[in-house]
């Protein structure tokens, strides 16, 4: 019975609306916090979606640019929100709260191009569920009718994975945050749609589909922060061991067998393969080359083998093709040729020519003699007729060598 009221009244304070007056702001965790939030800082979480005037400040002591993008014919009076602009893209939210769309809207970082977005439509910002801490449906934020729904801070702060922490920081030895360490914390953003399937576009995944990937991948028994440090950027020049588990640490018998390859000797590493840049968020590098790597890690080498289904909105399977892993780096080769090297796990060597080298090898050869070796017997301690014949042997020689000194 006891249980029964428990669980009554975890419901009910489940479903207590959250007020902003429970949020204290991630500044507010700095001074017990000092290293996440430092770490923290130079992710792009926080500054996904940000007033035009914080957006235009930067914050480049941490590695984050300053926008200083606009699209033509607009001022930054026009602006109330920049989404993004970080890592990949930036977009811009007008002063009624709707997304500016048009034909050269957006702003690629790689290639310093515009490109469209939703041209001719009226584009609410509804992207507030991914963007933003403490989000809830109803409302306007700022009053600005194209915003759907409020938040508490816009980007995305501290407690929005710990949930709000203002009790915390008034007495943080009794109350405790939440740490919620499954890839479903992720998954609320890092994901497209259902989860069971990978959807596509233009001969590409598209992105913040990592939950979707890794579910369908052989590692969807693994949590993101596995791999992962949920409080750093794996985008920021400035941060080291964002991935604090690599594939070698799990891998390790992979791993020593790639490393004699010519490739790992040109500086390959498991990830270029394995993670290719199959998704696309703004650019498209190259022909099979995304701006963004994928999470299947699984390789299908089947020369066949389709990457997406036929329609191209979705992946065929939870796995990347040959020309994902391999062809955007050999541009001159084909599915065919990757499929000979793909088989021959992680050794990846051209075929020497078939007829034997006439000069003799060295001797020092790894493969095992044909003719069957008698199995050593102990080794007498006192020299024996061998050790007398081979000391002779070297006297011999040396007088041999000295004669022909002179
Ligand atoms: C006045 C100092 C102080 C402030 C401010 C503070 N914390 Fe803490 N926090 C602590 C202490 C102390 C602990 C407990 C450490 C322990 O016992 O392991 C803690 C623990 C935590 C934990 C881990 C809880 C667990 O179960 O392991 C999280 C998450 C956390 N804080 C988040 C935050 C966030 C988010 C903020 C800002 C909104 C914040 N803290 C502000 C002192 C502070
Ligand atoms: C509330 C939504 C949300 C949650 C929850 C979330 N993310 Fe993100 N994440 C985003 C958005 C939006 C971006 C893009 C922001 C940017 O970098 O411009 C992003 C970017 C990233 C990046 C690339 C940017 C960088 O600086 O490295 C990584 C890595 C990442 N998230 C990992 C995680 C992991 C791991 C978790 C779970 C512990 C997580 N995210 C939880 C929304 C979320
Ligand atoms: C994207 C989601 C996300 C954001 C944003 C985030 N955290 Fe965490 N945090 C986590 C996860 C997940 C863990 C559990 C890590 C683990 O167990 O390996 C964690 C663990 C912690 C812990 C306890 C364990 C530790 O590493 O010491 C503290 C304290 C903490 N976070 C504080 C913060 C503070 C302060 C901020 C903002 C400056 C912040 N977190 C921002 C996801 C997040
Ligand atoms: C289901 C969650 C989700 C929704 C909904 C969502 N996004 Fe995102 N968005 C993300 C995540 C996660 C990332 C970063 C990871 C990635 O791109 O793979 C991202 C990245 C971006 C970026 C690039 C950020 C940068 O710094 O370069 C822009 C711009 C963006 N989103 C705009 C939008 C707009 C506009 C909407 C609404 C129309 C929207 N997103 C809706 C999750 C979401
Ligand atoms: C098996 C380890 C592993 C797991 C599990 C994993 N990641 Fe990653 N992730 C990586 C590695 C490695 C990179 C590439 C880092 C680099 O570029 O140096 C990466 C990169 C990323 C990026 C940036 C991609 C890009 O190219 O810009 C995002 C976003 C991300 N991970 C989110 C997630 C989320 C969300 C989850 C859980 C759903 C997750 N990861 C699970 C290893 C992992
Ligand atoms: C925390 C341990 C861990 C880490 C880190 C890890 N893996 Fe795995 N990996 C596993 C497990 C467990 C499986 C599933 C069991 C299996 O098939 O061996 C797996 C399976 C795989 C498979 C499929 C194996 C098959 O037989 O089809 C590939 C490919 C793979 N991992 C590559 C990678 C790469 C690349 C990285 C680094 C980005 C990585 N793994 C990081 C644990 C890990
Ligand atoms: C040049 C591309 C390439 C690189 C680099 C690469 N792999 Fe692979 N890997 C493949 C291909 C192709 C297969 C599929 C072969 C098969 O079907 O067995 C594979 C298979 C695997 C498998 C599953 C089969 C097995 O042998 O267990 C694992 C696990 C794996 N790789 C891990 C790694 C790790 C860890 C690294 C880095 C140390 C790495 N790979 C580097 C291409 C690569
Ligand atoms: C990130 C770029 C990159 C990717 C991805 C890549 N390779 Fe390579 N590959 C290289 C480089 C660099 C070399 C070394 C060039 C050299 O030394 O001749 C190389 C060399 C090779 C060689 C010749 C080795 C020798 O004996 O000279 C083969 C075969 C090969 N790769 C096959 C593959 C296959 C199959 C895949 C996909 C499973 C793949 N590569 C993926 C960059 C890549």
């Amino acid at each position: 019975m006891r249980e029964v009221w428990a669980l009554i009244l975890a419901m009910l304070f489940l479903m207590a609306p959250v007020s902003a007056a429970d949020y204290a702001g991630s500044d507010a965790c700095k001074t017990c916090h000092k290293d996440i939030w430092e770490d923290f800082i130079k992710t792009g979480h926080p500054y996904k979606l940000r007033p035009v005037d914080e957006a235009r400040q930067g914050n480049e002591e941490y590695g984050i640019r300053k926008v200083t993008e606009l699209p033509e014919g607009v001022s930054w009076d026009d602006v109330t929100y920049v989404i993004g602009g970080v890592w990949w893209k930036t977009r811009f939210v007008n002063k009624t709260g709707y997304i500016i769309t048009g034909d050269a809207v957006q702003y690629n970082l790689e290639t310093g191009e515009w490109v469209p977005y939703h041209s001719g439509e009226v584009k609410p910002y509804d992207c507030g569920k991914c963007h933003t801490t403490g989000y809830s449906e109803e409302g306007h934020q700022d009053g600005l009718p194209g915003i759907v729904g409020t938040w508490a801070f816009p980007g995305i702060e501290c407690e929005e994975c710990h949930g709000p922490a203002a009790e915390h920081v008034s007495n943080p030895t009794e109350v405790k945050p939440k740490v919620d360490t499954s890839s479903e914390l992720c998954g609320k953003c890092h994901i497209r749609g259902s989860a069971d399937m990978i959807p596509a576009s233009n001969g590409f995944i598209k992105h913040h589909e990592q939950y979707n990937e890794l579910m369908a991948s052989p590692h969807k028994d693994l949590s993101c922060i596995t791999c992962h440090d949920p409080h750093k950027s794996v985008k920021n020049p400035m941060v080291e061991d964002a991935i604090k588990m690599e594939c070698k640490q799990c891998h390790s018998d992979v791993a020593k067998e790639f490393e004699e390859s010519a490739m790992a000797k040109a500086g390959i590493a498991c990830i270029d393969c394995h993670m290719p840049f199959a998704t696309k968020s703004a650019v498209k590098r190259a022909e099979f080359k995304g701006d963004i790597r994928t999470h299947l890690f699984a390789i299908n080498t089947d020369p066949n083998a389709p990457m997406f289904t036929e329609d191209g909105k979705y992946t065929a399977g939870g796995y990347v093709t040959l020309d994902f892993a391999c062809l955007y780096c050999h541009t001159d080769k084909d599915k065919e040729w990757a499929a000979k090297y793909a088989a021959k796990a992680h050794k990846f060597e051209e075929e020497k020519p078939a007829t034997p080298t006439p000069t003799p090898t060295p001797v020092k050869t790894e493969t095992p003699t044909p003719t069957p070796t008698p199995t050593p017997t102990p080794k007498p301690k006192t020299p024996g007729f061998e050790t007398v014949f081979a000391i002779t042997g070297i006297l011999a020689a040396l007088y041999v060598l000295r004669r022909f000194r002179y």
